[in-house]
């Protein structure tokens, strides 16, 4: 596969053959986290959208298995979620053998009498996930809208009762709407979100979810999602986030900073991002996930360019599954994102730098890697940059800088290889990451196509996909304008 392939990702999934676009239906059931996804199953370009399914037990390691909910002439499968109804509320199980109930964007084409609608209709699965139906009621929620998509349903425990809520999105006006339902088929609309914040494009594939601030279970706020493109913090696609309180019928964001839809361009820094590089879109989390962590998947790519990436027979990766948390800084709550580590279990280190100093200029390291985790940590002394060269090679470098003086960290894709099949395609990426009691840590994620930086415990957090030589896999550290001090550096890879 090397060889002939040097850009399929090792842990990142993708489809063996054809078209990807986001995660779907994302769900934990019996041991098993199943993947569904945006699928074409008859090309490499978007196109009869279909739900593909994928599953693993370790999440970094992906079965596929045959399209689970296909399109037909009437209707195209869009973005949607799945869920456990563990109490067949729905009745499309029994008691005893209760269904996994997709929810899913209908996007109804001639010669349905529903053409150029988008509305909310269910599939379930009595075999865990293998085999589905499409529910006879559908759709279960039309608003006559031509742009209401990407169901996000999760069950609500709390003041105002128990019952299932859906957040969608209507896209064009950049709203996310809820409703709520005691069955998953008949709904009640509960609520509108938006606009607000980034309103540069559309809003698609909502998420709301409920997280302890530093892990105290009495100090919880709620999480919405909302992804959007173009007008995304590095151009194009995006996820920002919002945080608030949730009361059963009411999102409130205490994190807007300016209301209206009037977009304000200044301020797109001060919005919160859940990525600040190119390639983290229409990002959603699992249900059913056992202890409360909450694991968000992203696809890897970008609309601006997302048909044109040279990947041959398949296209797209998602992004490694994250994690997030909240967590304080500087007095303010933000998101932290930790990826799920493809080398967690392995106990030797191929590569490892104690304390000492940098001087001035490139250092290249005796490793090389590109597919591999780097854990890397500065203290900048005097340089005015530090940072690393990854898949180096000849002319081709991926650069991970770190401005000392702006307190910026920024991934520099200009060069990194095959980059000109899409003139929005060469870029370069910026995050504010202050430094901490002095430091700058790394923890950077390379798979073949992709890299992704997590920096400060994962508070600023760049993902970009790079097409290196498959023989450019030099490493470096430098610093620029002064000596730094390299505290630690730790490579673990192939
Ligand atoms: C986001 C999106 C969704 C839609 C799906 C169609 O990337 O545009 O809003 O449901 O893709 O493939």
């Amino acid at each position: 596969r090397a060889a002939a392939d040097p850009y399929r990702p090792e842990f990142h999934f993708t489809a063996e053959r054809n078209w990807l676009n986001d995660p779907n239906g994302l769900v934990y059931l019996n041991g098993t986290y199943h993947l569904f996804y945006q699928h074409n199953p008859f090309g490499p370009d978007w196109g009869n959208m279909s739900w593909g399914h994928a599953t693993s037990r370790d999440l970094l390691h992906w079965e596929e298995h045959p399209v689970a909910i296909p399109c037909d002439e009437r209707e195209a499968i869009f973005s949607g979620s799945a869920v456990f109804d563990e109490h067949n509320t729905s009745g499309l199980g029994t008691a005893g053998n209760p269904p996994l109930v997709a929810i899913y964007t209908s996007a109804y084409s001639e010669p349905s009498p529903l053409a150029g609608r988008q509305a909310q209709s269910l599939a379930y699965s009595l075999d865990e996930g293998t085999t589905w139906t499409k529910y006879s009621g559908n759709p279960v929620l039309d608003r006559a809208s031509a742009d209401f998509r990407d169901p996000k349903v999760f069950w609500y425990d709390g003041g105002a009762g128990s019952y299932w809520v859906m957040a969608a999105v209507e896209a064009v006006e950049r709203r996310v709407v809820l409703y709520k339902s005691a069955d998953l088929k008949s709904w009640e609309y509960l609520s509108t979100f938006g606009p607000a914040n980034a309103t540069g494009g559309v809003w698609e594939c909502p998420d709301l979810f409920e997280l302890p601030v530093d892990g105290n279970p009495d100090e919880t706020k709620w999480v919405l999602i909302v992804n959007i493109n173009p007008g995304g913090i590095a151009g194009g696609s995006a996820g920002q986030y919002f945080l608030g309180t949730f009361d059963g019928v009411e999102f409130r964001s205490v994190s807007t900073v300016t209301e209206g839809f009037q977009q304000d361009g200044s301020r797109m820094r001060e919005y919160g991002w859940l990525d600040w590089g190119r390639d983290y879109y229409a990002a959603v989390s699992f249900s059913g996930v056992a202890g409360g962590r909450r694991i968000m998947i992203g696809w890897m790519n970008n609309w601006d360019y997302a048909g044109s990436t040279p990947t041959g027979g398949w296209r797209s990766a998602m992004t490694l599954p994250r994690e997030v948390s909240l967590a304080r800084r500087d007095g303010k709550v933000v998101l932290r994102q930790t990826a799920i580590d493809p080398f967690a279990e392995q106990e030797s280190r191929s590569f490892s730098l104690g304390p000492q100093a940098l001087a001035p200029g490139v250092q290249d390291l005796p490793v090389a890697a590109a597919v591999a985790r780097i854990d890397v940590e500065f203290e900048p002394g005097t340089a005015d940059r530090v940072g690393l060269l990854v898949r180096a090679g000849g002319a081709e470098r991926t650069v991970i800088s770190y401005d000392v003086v702006e307190g910026i960290l920024r991934l520099d894709r200009r060069e990194t290889g095959q980059a000109g099949f899409h003139s929005t395609f060469p870029s370069v990426e910026a995050v504010a990451a202050p430094l901490q009691d002095g430091r700058l840590r790394l923890r950077i994620h390379l798979d073949r196509c992709s890299v992704e930086v997590f920096a400060q415990d994962g508070v600023a957090t760049i993902t970009d996909l790079v097409f290196p030589a498959e023989a450019s896999t030099a490493l470096a550290v430098f610093a620029e304008g002064g000596g730094a001090h390299l505290v630690a550096l730790d490579v673990v890879g192939r």
